[in-house]
């Protein structure tokens, strides 16, 4: 439940919403489920196992096993978790932030997003004090142990969060233009593939997941010998997707009605909304939208949790002081770090047109910076390297004796040879051939397709 909750979060309700209209709509969608079944599930199930058989967090595990060089694993997850909690607790913010502007009934946050995010006025102090509460909030939890609290929040959470949204789905399609919506989401066109699309699907079902930087394995690491780790693993990416699936099912035929541009970005889900909200009147808007935005706060705190969780247990770990104040002193330093991100949605000129690289002249800012080291470099990296030391250090037949505890059938199955087979061959390739292209596309602007 609580790696579930991990996984569900701001990826899927304001981050995959806004890939697809970028990614040229279910083409994307597509490749993303290929993606997280093909490539991410043995992916997921690797964690999960190393993290039992070991007991220990993202670098300890390495090291427990005997291989205390492939600790770089758990560094990199270290780093990549400090750099995506630092922007992640941010647009956190910015949910927590309309929850309480639509209870207020300002629905007309939606034309002023811009300035919300741009912290212009009075939103300096808003935002900046949001985002401080989800960190405080994240911090509180993880200093009191994530496991008890956490599962019993998503046990309710996640079924109230899929209730709202197939409400609003099915409000959404009485409304004119609905159809194009859906259309634009479900039928593929793939001449819209480029190798963009392809890349950003791969790095978004990592990032979905909670893939590739060993906050599973910490995870991992609270699952008892009796657990079944293959069911869990398959209830994760089902909840991952599912709710994935249905946030698009919800925005795209809003999006439509509303003739806002499918590709308008990292606003999609912020923009639309409230314009949904505003038409359900004075009682219903301002209860709806205040419940999902709240719903998505929780949302996005399950997944902080596990963020903020791998440094911490790493400082822990590695300079011996208590978790406590490992917890407080990570945090605070995890908001630092995120200031430049913060000011760069239009607050300060600097941030915002940061730095130029790869095939576009056009300067980035430094959230999105942030997010190509962390998401579109680190976790896929993190994600083949996981694959290489299952499959050709550890040994597939450890893998398969630790997850036939909990799982007596499993040795011989065909679900083991499928993972036997993607681990050692299927994802060691293309993910490796992938990240090169990454690399290549991204930071040097040279692209195949
Ligand atoms: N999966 C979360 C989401 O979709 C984000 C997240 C939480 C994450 N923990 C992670 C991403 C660990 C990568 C690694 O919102």
């Amino acid at each position: 439940m609580a790696a579930a909750g991990s996984a569900v979060g701001l990826g899927n309700i304001w981050k995959f919403p806004y890939e697809v209209g970028k990614g040229g709509g279910a083409a994307f969608l597509f490749m993303y489920l290929a993606f997280c079944f093909i490539l991410c599930f043995p992916v997921l199930v690797a964690e999960i196992s190393i993290g039992r058989k070991t007991q220990k967090n993202a670098i300890g595990a390495f090291r427990a096993l005997g291989f205390p060089k492939w600790s770089i694993i758990g560094r990199m997850g270290v780093a990549s978790g400090v750099l995506i909690l630092s922007f992640y607790n941010i647009v956190a913010g910015w949910a927590f932030g309309y929850f309480v502007e639509m209870i207020m009934g300002n629905f007309a946050i939606s034309d002023q997003f811009g300035d919300f995010i741009g912290l212009k006025g009075i939103n300096a102090i808003k935002v900046v004090g949001y985002s401080l509460i989800f960190m405080v909030s994240t911090t509180v939890i993880v200093s009191k142990g994530i496991s008890g609290g956490i599962e019993r929040a998503a046990r309710t959470l996640m079924p109230m969060l899929v209730l709202i949204i197939v409400t609003l789905i099915l409000y959404s399609l009485t409304l004119p233009n609905a159809m194009k919506g859906i259309e634009f989401y479900l039928v593929p066109d793939f001449t819209k593939i480029n190798f963009e699309v392809v890349y950003t699907a791969l790095s978004h079902a990592f990032f979905s997941l909670s893939l590739g930087m060993g906050a599973l394995i910490t995870y991992g690491s609270y699952v008892s010998k009796t657990d079944n780790i293959l069911s869990s693993a398959a209830y994760i990416t089902l909840a991952d997707i599912g709710i994935a699936f249905i946030a698009g099912l919800m925005i795209f035929p809003f999006v439509f009605s509303q003739n806002i541009d499918p590709q308008a970005g990292a606003g999609l889900v912020f923009v639309t909304l409230p314009k949904v909200f505003a038409t359900l009147g004075p009682l219903w808007g301002p209860a709806i939208g205040g419940l999902f935005f709240l719903l998505l706060s929780f949302a996005a705190l399950t997944s902080t949790v596990s963020l903020l969780e791998v440094p911490v247990s790493y400082v822990v770990d590695e300079h011996k002081i208590s978790r406590k104040k490992a917890v407080w002193l990570t945090s605070g330093f995890i908001f630092l770090v995120g200031i430049p991100s913060l000011l760069s949605q239009g607050a300060s000129e600097t941030f915002t047109s940061f730095i130029s690289y790869g095939a576009s002249d056009k300067a980035k800012d430094f959230l999105t910076l942030v997010e190509d080291v962390a998401i579109n470099t680190i976790l896929p990296l993190g994600g083949v390297l996981i694959t290489i030391f299952t499959a050709y250090v550890w040994k597939t037949k450890n893998l398969t004796e630790e997850i036939s505890f909990g799982n007596p059938n499993y040795e011989g199955s065909m679900v083991m040879k499928f993972l036997n087979f993607a681990l050692t061959i299927i994802c060691p390739i293309i993910l490796s051939g992938l990240f090169v292209l990454i690399m290549l596309s991204k930071f040097v602007g040279i692209e195949l397709f």
